[in-house]
């Protein structure tokens, strides 16, 4: 049976996972969070001290990855190597080191065959920088979620500020421009809006208001929250 997949593409900080993960949960469907595959690979590299500048050393390193995606009470959980990272993901050099190391084919080729594989098994909602335009073309839903770089700053500097961690508002600011200018021009799958997805700014929008936009378009296209 064809699966029905919704595709959230869109750059940091701009509300994705939040959003995906409500409405997955309303529409029953899983949550499959690709930047969380990205990471594991780049905590990969970084334990084995591999320069992200290096192509030919990160392209050989990828054989030796086995990223796994399970589910614990209905939360995705990523194994490398059968080890759960989940919780060993989320820095910023981890971050960091994901956006260098996404723009290469070896790594992308394993990491897109995976999430192709995940989203012929269930209904999913994915989340990432090139759900809508190389993963799930056919995606009947295919959705763009953006923000401006100062309402995206202003979440993760009140984010670290809730974990009690001092940032510079300015610096977050620096790292989300660079973040974007990286995913944006590589040259293997930059991170664009498809043709055929709906653009929404959340910069103005209430989590509400986005995800009744998701499910008006699901529902267009037959498929009732
Ligand atoms: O969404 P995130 O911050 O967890 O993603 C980390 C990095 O992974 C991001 O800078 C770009 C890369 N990425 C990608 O290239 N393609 C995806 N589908 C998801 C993430």
């Amino acid at each position: 049976m064809e699966h029905f997949n919704i595709a959230i593409d869109g750059p940091a900080g701009a509300g994705k996972s939040t959003i995906a993960k409500l409405a997955a949960k309303r529409l029953g469907f899983v949550y499959v969070d690709t930047g969380a595959m990205y990471r594991t690979m780049a905590l990969h590299f970084l334990r084995e001290g591999i320069d992200p500048k290096d192509e030919t050393a990160v392209g050989a390193a990828c054989a030796g990855v086995d990223v796994t995606i399970t589910y614990k009470d209905g939360v995705q959980q990523v194994l490398l190597n059968g080890e759960n990272v989940s919780g060993l993901i989320r820095s910023e050099e981890v971050g960091n080191m994901a956006s260098a190391i996404s723009g290469y084919l070896p790594v992308r080729e394993k990491l897109v065959e995976l999430q192709k594989e995940l989203a012929k098994r269930e209904n999913v909602i994915m989340d990432g920088r090139d759900i809508g335009t190389c993963v799930l073309p056919e995606a009947p839903v295919k959705i763009y979620l953006t923000a401006s770089v100062s309402v995206r700053a202003g979440r993760r500097y009140k984010e670290l500020a809730d974990r009690g961690v001092r940032a510079d508002i300015k610096e977050i600011e620096r790292d989300i421009e660079e973040r974007d200018y990286r995913d944006m021009h590589r040259e293997h799958s930059p991170l664009m809006q498809a043709e055929d997805a709906i653009l929404l700014d959340s910069s103005e929008m209430t989590l509400e208001e986005v995800v009744r936009r998701i499910f008006a378009a699901a529902a267009e296209r037959g498929c009732q929250a």
